[in-house]
């Protein structure tokens, strides 16, 4: 059934990785380790019925008491975290073990933190202000059920505000998993465009990660690794769900793009794929695939250097021509790729009307991406962008 399973520190993240097929089973021994007898599990409606999850559920019973809430939602709100962690608490949950995608684990981490204090989320509704835990936070532990976010293994956590319309991102070193499980099989009933998808998302963490403003010799090296991953095993995840290799590969590069991006935030393709998501409901990791060639070559004559480096790590072979060549030779890759997996291309493909791009545009200049990207951005340059990916 299951093949060897890994654990593994980092030098960017608290979190204890555990990865292999069967992990998610065998990880009952490791909530046993921690003296822990009662776990709360935050899920989408569909999760808590995946056989691993059930199998899982059934290795747990008669040593840890579990109680499931599947009330995350996609694009988590106040709610669902205020309705999670009065259920958390109620069970007198030691430990909240968030499995799904970011947005199920995001909502797990928010639970855990409303589990220790009654209403705290509502009181995080501060734009711009730090996210305040004043007290103590159960363990976390992460199972990703997509190889996208990363979410697993940062202090991260997206919620909306419904009475504001705010969607903010939360981060406290408190809200970091205590472990994160990183089991392929459960990677296996997305369907393909999920998988594309956030595939793609992984990839666009990287290479913003890799030209951000804040990028060391340390965080861009994880991010290179994550770009060479994603190259190498996209395309096979893309074809069969059932290539485990690919699979456990691609969930590692994801893994490692946010130890790199964890500490350099993102950019500009980040900022313009938010108000597509907000207005015309795109799936993030397909926003971040229609813009991430555009966003790439706005930036690319600022720092050919590194465009170049990220050609070299998509696989292009860059020996014989010029920096610059190079340097532009990393959006065309991105975009073949992007073909290759089926991905769609332009906005108006999604769904995306062009009499929104003033709105957007003002939009994505509140991002705090803006400011970590490598080249300054004016407004019109966001139009601009968003005119070509039409
Ligand atoms: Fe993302």
């Amino acid at each position: 059934m299951s093949d060897t399973i890994h654990t593994e520190c980092f030098d960017e993240t608290p979190t204890r990785v555990v990865s292999g097929q069967g992990a998610l089973e065998s990880s009952r021994a490791c909530l046993a380790g921690m003296g822990i007898d009662r776990a709360l599990i935050v899920c989408g409606g569909n999760v808590g019925k995946l056989p691993e999850v059930e199998a899982f559920t059934r290795a747990c019973e008669g040593c840890i008491a579990i109680e499931v809430f599947s009330g995350a939602e996609p694009d988590p709100a106040d709610r669902n975290v205020l309705d999670g962690g009065a259920v958390g608490r109620d069970f007198a949950a030691q430990v909240v073990i968030g499995i799904g995608g970011g947005s199920s684990m995001d909502c797990a981490k928010a639970i855990a933190a409303e589990i220790g204090r009654e209403g705290w989320i509502t009181a995080q509704d501060r734009p711009g202000e730090p996210t305040q835990i004043e007290h103590d936070v159960p363990p976390i532990v992460c199972v990703p059920t997509t190889a996208g976010t990363g979410s697993e293994v940062n202090p991260f956590s997206v919620i909306t505000f419904a009475q504001t319309q705010r969607k903010l991102v939360l981060n406290h070193e408190k809200l970091f998993p205590h472990c994160a499980i990183l089991d392929p099989r459960l990677l296996v009933s997305a369907p393909k465009m999920v998988r594309v998808a956030a595939g793609l998302d992984a990839l666009t963490h990287a290479v913003e990660s890799y030209v951000s403003k804040r990028a060391t010799a340390d965080t861009r090296r994880r991010a290179g690794e994550s770009i060479r991953g994603v190259a190498k095993y996209l395309k096979r995840v893309a074809e069969d769900a059932e290539d485990m290799q690919a699979q456990a590969g691609l969930q590692r590069a994801a893994m490692i793009a946010s130890l790199s991006f964890a500490h350099t935030r993102l950019g500009i393709v980040h900022a313009m794929a938010l108000p597509l998501s907000a207005l015309f409901g795109v799936p993030h990791g397909v926003a971040n695939a229609v813009l991430l060639p555009h966003g790439m070559r706005f930036n690319c004559e600022t720092e050919p250097e590194h465009f170049a480096a990220i050609a070299a790590a998509l696989g292009v072979k860059t020996e014989g021509m010029s920096t610059e060549e190079a340097a532009a030779a990393a959006p065309e890759a991105v975009e073949a790729l992007a073909r290759e997996v089926g991905a769609p291309a332009t906005m108006s493909e999604v769904g995306v009307e062009a009499g929104a791009i003033d709105r957007m545009a003002d939009d994505a200049m509140k991002s705090a991406h803006v400011q970590v990207n490598p080249r300054e951005i004016a407004r019109e340059d966001v139009v601009t962008i968003y005119r070509a990916a039409m």
